[in-house]
């Protein structure tokens, strides 16, 4: 591999790191040769990461921790930095949609709402405020927002959803241009990524294909798809690159 995209040394915490994107994010950090600390609530799925990633010859420490609450945040850190050294790259990955917080705006209830927000968006800011003594230290800090396409148009059905993914394209940023030059702070958006989250759409005959015909790729990707730009923003490869929000959405918001 070059070693523009060589991470050996570095430390990464990634939020949401048991399954789907932030899985494939934490372990394609770890073969780009970062320590690895995966977080997220369910212990089983954050081990079976951090397992998978040991067996490869990576380091990893599976934390516990629910983003939305300050005194797991501080403690991950805490744990990564005991274990590894400071933080030099956070990955905010854990999000949601659930169910209740689909709909029209007068049809969602407001605590739906707050949820989606305090998940998405609060803890975004939460891990990377937690995190800031840690990246400011660090020779080459990087905070990776995991955003979406729905942090860059609306859609319809989904305002929590819209507006706490426009709300995280927002702090990556403000806080670019208040830690530039020290920390990079950038966002991916993915458009539609084949994981739990999206597994009712998939199933969904009549909504999977109005989605590939806006696709022009043709295709819903694959988690390791997300991971590329990941790796690169977390990398020297991106040394240049702050306040960017990277579109991994086959193409959907070039329409
Ligand atoms: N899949 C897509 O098409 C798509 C498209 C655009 C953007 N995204 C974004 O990509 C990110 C990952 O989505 P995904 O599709 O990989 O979903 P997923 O398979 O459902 O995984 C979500 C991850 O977030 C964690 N999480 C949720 N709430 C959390 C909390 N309060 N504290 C800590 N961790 C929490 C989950 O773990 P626990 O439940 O164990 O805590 C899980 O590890 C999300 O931010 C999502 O909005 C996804």
């Amino acid at each position: 591999m070059s070693e523009l995209f060589d991470l050996s040394g570095r430390v990464a915490l990634v939020t949401g790191g048991g399954r789907g994107i932030g899985r494939a994010i934490a372990v394609e950090l770890a073969t780009a040769g970062a320590a690895v600390v995966p977080a997220a609530r369910s212990t089983d799925e954050i081990e079976t990461v951090a397992e998978t990633i040991d067996d490869d010859g990576g380091d990893a420490l599976a934390v516990p921790a629910d983003v939305t609450d300050p005194d797991d945040v501080t403690n991950a850190i805490a744990a990564a930095e005991d274990a590894f050294g400071p933080v030099d790259v956070v990955v905010n990955n854990a999000g949601f949609n659930p169910d209740d917080a689909l709909g029209r705006p007068e049809d969602v209830p407001a605590e739906s709402f707050d949820r989606v927000l305090g998940v998405n968006l609060d803890g975004a800011y939460e891990v990377t405020t937690a995190a800031a003594d840690s990246l400011l230290e660090s020779d080459g800090g990087s905070v990776i927002n995991v955003a979406s396409v729905g942090g860059l148009v609306g859609l319809p059905r989904q305002h929590p959803y819209v507006a706490s993914k426009h709300g995280l394209v927002g702090l990556t940023k403000s806080v670019a241009l208040d830690w530039a030059p020290d920390v990079r702070v950038n966002a991916i958006a993915p458009g539609y990524v084949s994981t739990e989250l999206t597994e009712d759409l998939e199933a969904n005959e009549e909504l999977r294909r109005s989605i590939l015909d806006r696709t022009p790729l043709g295709r819903f990707a694959d988690p390791e798809e997300i991971a590329g730009p990941a790796v690169f923003l977390a990398s020297d490869a991106a040394s240049y690159v702050t306040g960017a929000v990277l579109a991994a959405d086959g193409g959907w918001t070039a329409r």
